[in-house]
């Protein structure tokens, strides 16, 4: 099972971004955590700033296949079409995750132009969420 982790613009700075949103783990403890939790699961790892690196790294699996995708596609979550039409136009399941409660932030944050086209959305769990979504796709697969 191969399973694509994604992690939009800001997401570099976990650990030292906002702890009081985003707490002051840092991604690289997640990935090895998940690695030595499911040792049977290949995990790779895209984070971009820019909006359309993201949508080139999803538009990837259509050549290169992988099981399922966790997209936390950070502010771009709340603003992007096209991101939502990327994930519209590639096969693999995408679980839409976010490390804060986003529906108890600011209004802005409260819609999600890309749930419609997750198979489900996680949010609010830390740096758990992430554990949870690849739960999720080994649950849905
Ligand atoms: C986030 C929530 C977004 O609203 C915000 O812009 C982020 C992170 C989260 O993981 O809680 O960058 O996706």
């Amino acid at each position: 099972m191969k399973i694509l982790i994604i992690n939009g613009p800001n997401l570099n700075l976990l650990g030292t971004r906002e702890p009081l949103h985003y707490g002051t783990g840092t991604m690289d403890s997640v990935l090895d955590a998940l690695k030595s939790q499911y040792p049977d699961v290949q995990f790779d790892y895209y984070q971009s700033n820019v909006e359309g690196f993201l949508i080139d790294r999803l538009h990837q699996t259509l050549e290169k296949p992988c099981d399922g995708v966790v997209l936390n596609a950070g502010a771009y979550t709340h603003t992007s079409v096209a991101l939502r039409d990327a994930i519209a136009a590639i096969k693999v399941p995408v679980v839409e995750v976010h490390i804060s409660n986003v529906h108890s932030r600011e209004e802005f944050r409260h819609r999600s132009l890309i749930s419609a086209v997750c198979k489900g959305v996680i949010c609010g769990f830390g740096l758990v969420s992430y554990r949870l979504g690849v739960e999720a796709l080994l649950a849905c697969s």
